[in-house]
C-alpha cells in the first residue's frame, strides 16, 4: 500500500479528547504537516488540551461548527486531509437530549463532506467512527467479535447519530468517487478526557473522596483501547488506508466494568466500599469487541501503548499528577483560556 504525503491536515474536534491527543501525535510525528484545527468549543472542547502549541506556526485553530458550511468552504480550501472527529460524544447525554447529537454527528458530517468535495484539492476524508454502531454481542459468546462486515445496528442515539455518518461517508465515496476512509475504534482511555466519561469519572471521584456509580449488575464488557494506540492508527488508515475501506480499531483488551472498577479502586489503593451500585443505563449494550485483523493484516498496525494494568496505570496516575486540568474542567474554569488566548468567545 502506498504511503501518502500530506501538507495542510484538517482536523475537526481538535479540542477534545482524541482531537487533543491527534494534533499532538500529527505536530510531533509530522512536523512539515500543517494543521489546522476547527472546533466549536462545546462543553468537552477545552483548548488547555493543547497548551504549548500557540506559538507553533505549523499549528492554526479555528473556532467553527462543522455544521456551518461557508466557513468549512473556507477551512478547507488547501487542504489535501480532513480527520473528522467532532462530535457529540457521550451516551448518556444523547439519551437526555439527541437532538445536538443528529445536528452535529449526522447533518455537521454532510455539511464537511460537502465542503471536501467542493474544495479544489480533492482532500482524503477520514472519518473517525465508533465499534458502537454495530450494536451489542451477547455476553454468552465470547467467540463472536465485530468485524468490518458486522452490520450496523446501533442502540443509543449517540451511537445512530454516529452510523449516520458513517454512512454518509460511505455513501459520498460510492456516489461521488470521493476519497473517504472510516476507522471504528474501541473505547478510548488516556489523558485529557472529559471527566464525565467512566475512567476519569471513577479516579476523580476517588481522588474527591466520593464513591463510584456503577451501572447496573457490572458485566457489561468494553475493549479498552489507549488514545496514544488510537491516534497511531488514525495516522496510519490517513496514509496509508485503501479508499472507501473501513479499518477497526481495537486494543485487545476486554474487560467487565467490574473489573475495570477494581482495577482502578486497587490502583487508587481504595476498597469495594467506594462502589455505589446505580440503576443500568436505558438501552446498555452487554457487550462490545473488536476483531481487529483488518488493520494488522493490510497496514501492519497493531495497538502496543493498550495492555493493563500498566496503561491503566498510568492513565490513573496522570489525573491525579492533573488535578488542576480536571478541577478547572469540572468548576468551567478552563473556558476563560479561550478568552484569554483568542478574545471573546
Ligand atoms: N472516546 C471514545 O472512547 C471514542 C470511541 C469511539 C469513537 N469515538 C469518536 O471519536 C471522536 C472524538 O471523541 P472524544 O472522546 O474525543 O470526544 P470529545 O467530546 O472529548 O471531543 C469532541 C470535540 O468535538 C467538538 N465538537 C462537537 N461538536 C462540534 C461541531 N458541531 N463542530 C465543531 N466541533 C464540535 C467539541 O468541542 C470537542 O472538542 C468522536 O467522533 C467520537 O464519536 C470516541
Amino acid at each position: 500500500m502506498s504511503e501518502r504525503a500530506f501538507e495542510h491536515i484538517v482536523v475537526t474536534g481538535g479540542a477534545g479528547f482524541i482531537g487533543a491527543n491527534f494534533v499532538r501525535l500529527l505536530r510531533r510525528e509530522r512536523p512539515g504537516v500543517r494543521v489546522t484545527n476547527v472546533d466549536l468549543l462545546t462543553y468537552s472542547g477545552n483548548l488547555e488540551n493543547l497548551a504549548g502549541l500557540e506559538g507553533d506556526d505549523g499549528y492554526r485553530f479555528v473556532k467553527g461548527d462543522v455544521g456551518d458550511a461557508a466557513l468549512m468552504d473556507e477551512v478547507l480550501r488547501d487542504a489535501d486531509g480532513v480527520v473528522h472527529m467532532a462530535a457529540e460524544s457521550h451516551v448518556d447525554r444523547s439519551i437526555m437530549d439527541s437532538r445536538p447529537f443528529i445536528v452535529s454527528n449526522v447533518l455537521g458530517t454532510q455539511t464537511l463532506l460537502d465542503a471536501a468535495r467542493r474544495s479544489p484539492r480533492k482532500p482524503r476524508f477520514l472519518y473517525v467512527s465508533t465499534d458502537e454502531v454495530y450494536g451489542s454481542l451477547p455476553l454468552d459468546k465470547p467467540e463472536e467479535l465485530f468485524t468490518e462486515e458486522t452490520p450496523l445496528q446501533p442502540n443509543s442515539p449517540y451511537a445512530a447519530s454516529k452510523a449516520g455518518g458513517d454512512v454518509l461517508v460511505r455513501a459520498a465515496h460510492h456516489t461521488f468517487g470521493m476519497d473517504c476512509v472510516t476507522t471504528r475504534c474501541s473505547n478510548n482511555f488516556g489523558a485529557y478526557q472529559f471527566p464525565e466519561k467512566v475512567i476519569p469519572l471513577f479516579v476523580t471521584n476517588l481522588i474527591e473522596g466520593k464513591k463510584v456509580p456503577l451501572y447496573g449488575d457490572g458485566k457489561n464488557v468494553r475493549d479498552w483501547l489507549h488514545v496514544e494506540d488510537h491516534c497511531e492508527a488514525i495516522l496510519t488508515v490517513l496514509e496509508r488506508g485503501a479508499a472507501g475501506e473501513v479499518y477497526n480499531v481495537g486494543g485487545n483488551n476486554e474487560r467487565t466494568n467490574l473489573e475495570l472498577t477494581h482495577s482502578i479502586l486497587a490502583a487508587m489503593g481504595k476498597g469495594e466500599a467506594m462502589i455505589e451500585y446505580v440503576p443500568d443505563r436505558l438501552g446498555h449494550d452487554r457487550r462490545y469487541a473488536i476483531d481487529a485483523r483488518k488493520i494488522k493484516r493490510e497496514l501492519g498496525w497493531e495497538p502496543t501503548r493498550s495492555a493493563w494494568p500498566g496503561a491503566l496505570e498510568s492513565t490513573v496516575r496522570w489525573y491525579v499528577e492533573h488535578a488542576e486540568w480536571w478541577q478547572r474542567v469540572r468548576s468551567g474554569a478552563y473556558r476563560a483560556y479561550y478568552e484569554k488566548q483568542y478574545g471573546e468567545r
